[in-house]
This record gives structure tokens, C-alpha cells and sequence, in this order.
């Protein structure tokens, strides 16, 4: 993970510059896709191939080798793959790079269990070693169903192509990615953990989490850790309490199977708002090397009081949408017409939802990190689909001050201090204050010092999948999941699961599409004296 920023525009070009020049190069290798033919790889992986071929992070010896169960000749599948990219680019698309791209890609269709298919894959790796010298340097993504995870990784080890020794010699390298969930529980997480270890040693795991990717969560530490203004606040004495909120406005369109299985704890909050959690939580490590990231990160989660079943019951809600309309004001960049209200069907009527589903797709909770530095700061979280707006957050509430001074001044002018991260959309950091009202009168209003990426930044526009896919090629593992963080993740969730597994829920649907989500999210807050904190109608404008 690689950062740097200052203010004024010549301060960034040179440490730009600077970086570009330090920047660890690539070395020769072949990534592999399983599941070449899905969404992933065409909206994700292969825009974020292109964005680092054209930043010359990609090595001349590069190939790519979709596997998919489609059977396709490989002239047919850069056909598709190429013009996926044009459609799916973050930006322009060259057509030199397009030109470079194409003699690289290859396509293998094969059956996920077959022998065969490895036996096919391996002879294929071989021949590209020698055509494009990629010497034996394999990362092998597995974009599909989770289901077939544990059966791969056994295929390619019984192939040889997935072990880093014996076979092969020690300058050679060879990596796993797996995307999410890693599990669908804790025990199906820990099996999952001893199955591929197995074959393969943590070192050559990366379990993706693209949260982590994201240019605004890396900025969590720098920002945390990079400045001395902050860390000596940065604890329960000067903290009142967190809210983290991931809401989408989307449904949950095409992946209702995968979705009734799974629902927004599982989805959401066992891996991306718990990455988010540790990341403002986490005590400082002690370099921004993989393990010292993720020794830190795990002891936040461990810190994590356990839920008992009346804790379930007390302090986590949980919610599914039912018809509703769309909102009336979106967030992002989307040029859709706001307006434009439409009718949302509810969860159960979605297409491959069973339509007595009891899985949630909202969820609030709140948690507490019983440790030295977070004890007694609730941590809220939120997140569910189709909510009024996309906008993915960190509010961070300061502890009001004594009342002495303005004992005149309405309470309700007497305003936090909020420190607002926004992941998403309209990256930024806001900073919240009171300040006077001019006139005669002592008066307070509150305003913001807001921040915004795209107006310090050039940065043009990317997948989220370009840190996550170099970092691996380079054998740098800080941004992915070790096997004791996703397990920790399950262990907090595991309880909740239980608990709702015993009692369904004979409320749902219980909010409105379009809507915040149940009334029981907001009372959770308001149990504790709090509200959720309304985001900001304009953060960073769209435009900048
Ligand atoms: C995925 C979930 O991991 O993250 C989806 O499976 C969700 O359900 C998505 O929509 C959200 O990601 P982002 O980057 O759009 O916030």
C-alpha cells in the first residue's frame, strides 16, 4: 500500500513523480480467472487490468487465462472480453493498449471439478511460460460461487500449479485470490481456512475484500496515523460515539439467489463494515507491513464484546424492504433523472427470492470495543438495500462541551463537533464545528470544513480492483483478509445468525423500499439519546 499527499499542487506532482519512481514493478506472471465469463470480470477485473496496463504497472510478460464453463474459442472470448472493456473502462480506451492487451488473453472452458480441466490449464501455463517468459508466476483469481473454492484449490494442488515449492523453484511465485464471503459461518469459514491450507500457505492467500481497495479506506490510516492533529482525540475521552452507515440505493436486482442465501449481515457487515470498523479502530501498527496491519486489526475485533442472545435481541435490528418507491434525491453521479419516482417492487417479489424470505436486507447494530481506548464509545452500523441514497460513510461524534458558557444558548444550538469520512460517492472528510452567528445576539450555527478528493486529486476514475490486484502481483498482503480476521469477523456475527435462526422474524417486510429502513433503527439510537446523523445533502459537488 502505497500513499502520499500534500496540499498544493506542485507538493503533489513531485511526491507523485517521486512515488512513480519508487514504485515496485511487476514482475513477469500469469493471472488466472476463474469464472472468466461472470460480471466481475468484465465490469472489475479486466477495467482494472487495462488502468494498470496504461500506468505501465504491468509487466510485458503478462498473460491472462479466463476459465469459464462455457465452451468458447479463445478468439471468441477476447471478441467479448474487448468489448466489455469498452463499455466497462473507467476512461478512454486506446487502442494500442487494446492492441498490447489482446495477444494475452487466453481461454481455457472446463468443468471446476474435472482433473482434466487443471491438467488442460497447466500444459496451457507451461506453453504461455515459454511463448510469453512469464516463468511459472501464477495468481490465480477465483471469481465464482464460493461453492467451488475448497474443490479448486484442491484441483490446481493436485495439478501442481498452486504450491510455491517442490515443483517449482524458490524465485517463483504462486498466489490464490478468493473474493467474498470466505464462509458462511464461523465453522464454514474455520473448514474452508483448513481445507485450502492444505494445499496452500497463508502466505499465498489473498481473501479480497474491495472495500479495502477503495482510495478512501486506505486513507483511513494515513489519515489517522499520518497526522498528529487527530490520534490524541482519537479515543473515549474525547469521543461520544461512531456511526458507520454503507446505504445503498439499489436492490437487490439480478443476484436474488445468491442474495436469499446470504442477506445484508453476511453480505455487508461480517466483511466490509467490519473492515471499516477496524480501520478506525485499530492502535497504531507498527509499519504498514501485512502482518502489523492485520495483527492490529484482529486484536480489534477480538476486542469486540460478545452478543448474548438478549443483546441480539436489544442492540441489532434487522429489516426487509418491502414496496416502496424510489427517492427523490440521489447522491451520486448518476445524471438518472431525480424526480423521476418509481415504483419498487418488495424483496420477497424479487426474482429468485423465496417469497416467504425471512433474509433481512437492512441491518443496524451496535457494538462495543471493550478495550483501553474504546471503552464506553457505542460503534452504530448500518446498512441495507434500497435506502433513499447511496452514500457510504464514517461520522465520528465528539463529546459535547460543558454547558457553563452558554447556558443562555438553546441546547439544540449547542452542536457536536462531527468528523465525517465519506467513502462514497463525493469522497471527502468534513469537519463539522459550531461557530457564532454574526450579529448582535450570541448565537451558534453549525458549519462544515469539508474536503474533497477531486478537488486536491487528478485522479482519474478507477474500479477500486487496481491497488488489490498489483498489491497481490507484488506479494504485498496488507489489504487482504488474513484467516484469523475473517474468522474473528464470523465469531461476532455467529450469535446474531443464531438467534435469528431461532426467531423469525414476523414483522417483515418492516420498511418501505426507498425508505431508511425499520423504525426499530432509529429507536436504537434513541434509546441511547442519539439520532442517526442525516448525510449531507451536498458533501463535494458531483461536478468537482
Ligand atoms: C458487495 C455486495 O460485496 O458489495 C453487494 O455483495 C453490494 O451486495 C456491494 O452491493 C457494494 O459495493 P460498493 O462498492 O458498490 O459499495
Amino acid at each position: 500500500m502505497s500513499v502520499a499527499a500534500q496540499s498544493s499542487d506542485s507538493q503533489i506532482s513531485t511526491l507523485q513523480s517521486t512515488l512513480k519512481s519508487t514504485i515496485q514493478s511487476v514482475g513477469p506472471c500469469v493471472m488466472v480467472i476463474f469464472g472468466a465469463t461472470g460480471d466481475l470480470t468484465k465490469r472489475k477485473l479486466i477495467p482494472a487490468l487495462y488502468n494498470l496496463a496504461q500506468q505501465n504497472l504491468l509487466p510485458d510478460q503478462f498473460s491472462i487465462v479466463g476459465i469459464g464453463r462455457t465452451a468458447m474459442p479463445t478468439e471468441d472470448f477476447k471478441h467479448k472480453i474487448l468489448s466489455a472493456l469498452k463499455e466497462f473502462a473507467t476512461g478512454d480506451v486506446k487502442d494500442t493498449l487494446l492492441s498490447w492487451l489482446a495477444p494475452r488473453l487466453h481461454y481455457l472452458s472446463g468443468d471446476f471439478q474435472s482433473p482434466d480441466t487443471y491438467q488442460q490449464l497447466k500444459e496451457m501455463l507451461s506453453h504461455i511460460d515459454q511463448e510469453q517468459g512469464t516463468q511459472g508466476n501464477y495468481l490465480h483469481y477465483l471469481a465464482t460461487s464460493p461453492t467451488f473454492f475448497e474443490k479448486i484449490t484442491q484441483q490446481l494442488g493436485h495439478a501442481g500449479i498452486a504450491q510455491e515449492s517442490e515443483e517449482t523453484n524458490n524465485d517463483q511465485w504462486r498466489r490464490v485470490i478468493f473474493e467474498k464471503p470466505f464462509g458462511q459461518d464461523l465453522a464454514s469459514a474455520q473448514k474452508l481456512n483448513k481445507a485450502i491450507g492444505q494445499v496452500i500457505k497463508e502466505q499465498q492467500i489473498y481473501r479480497i475484500d474491495h472495500y479495502l481497495g477503495k482510495e478512501t479506506v486506505q486513507n483511513i490510516l494515513i489519515f489517522r496515523f499520518g497526522n498528529g492533529l487527530f490520534e490524541p482525540v482519537w479515543n473515549h475521552r474525547y469521543i461520544d460515539h461512531v456511526q458507520i452507515t454503507v446505504a445503498e440505493q439499489v436492490g437487490v436486482e439480478a443476484r436474488g439467489g445468491y442474495y436469499d442465501a446470504s442477506g445484508a449481515l453476511r453480505d455487508m457487515i461480517q466483511n466490509h463494515l467490519f473492515q471499516l470498523l477496524a480501520m478506525v479502530a485499530i492502535e497504531p501498527p507498527v509499519s504498514f507491513a501485512a502482518d502489523a496491519v492485520r495483527d492490529e486489526k484482529s486484536k480489534v475485533l477480538r476486542a469486540i464484546e460478545p452478543l448474548s442472545p438478549e443483546d441480539v435481541l436489544r442492540n441489532v435490528v434487522r429489516g426487509q424492504y418491502g414496496a416502496g418507491q424510489n427517492s427523490s434525491r440521489r447522491s451520486d453521479n448518476s445524471s438518472e433523472n431525480s424526480s423521476n419516482q418509481q415504483p419498487l417492487v418488495a424483496y420477497r417479489e424479487e426474482p429468485k427470492v423465496d417469497p416467504q424470505s425471512q433474509t433481512e436486507t437492512f441491518v443496524a447494530m451496535k457494538l462495543n470495543i471493550d478495550n483501553w481506548r474504546w471503552a464506553g464509545v457505542p460503534f452504530y452500523l448500518r446498512t441495507g438495500k434500497h435506502l433513499p441514497e447511496r452514500v457510504s460513510e464514517i461520522a465520528i461524534q465528539f463529546k459535547q462541551v460543558p454547558s457553563l458558557l452558554f447556558r443562555d444558548t438553546s441546547m439544540d444550538e449547542l452542536v457536536p463537533n462531527f468528523l465525517v469520512i465519506r467513502l462514497q460517492p463525493n469522497e471527502g472528510i468534513s469537519l463539522q464545528f459550531g461557530a457564532k452567528v454574526p450579529g448582535p445576539k450570541v448565537q451558534m450555527g453549525s458549519v462544515d470544513m469539508n474536503f474533497c478528493y477531486a478537488d486536491y486529486f487528478n485522479a482519474t476514475p478507477t474500479t477500486g480492483y487496481e491497488t488489490l490486484l498489483y498489491d497481490c502481483m507484488i506479494g504485498d498482503a496488507t489489504l487482504f483478509q488474513r484467516s484469523d480476521n475473517v474468522e474473528l469477523g464470523w465469531e461476532v456475527v455467529t450469535p446474531i445468525l443464531d438467534v435469528w435462526q431461532a426467531m423469525p422474524a414476523r414483522e417483515f417486510p418492516n420498511y418501505a423500499a426507498g425508505s431508511w429502513g425499520p423504525k426499530a433503527a432509529e429507536e436504537l439510537l434513541a434509546r441511547d439519546g442519539r439520532q442517526w446523523r442525516a448525510s449531507s445533502p451536498v458533501f463535494c459537488s458531483p461536478s468537482a
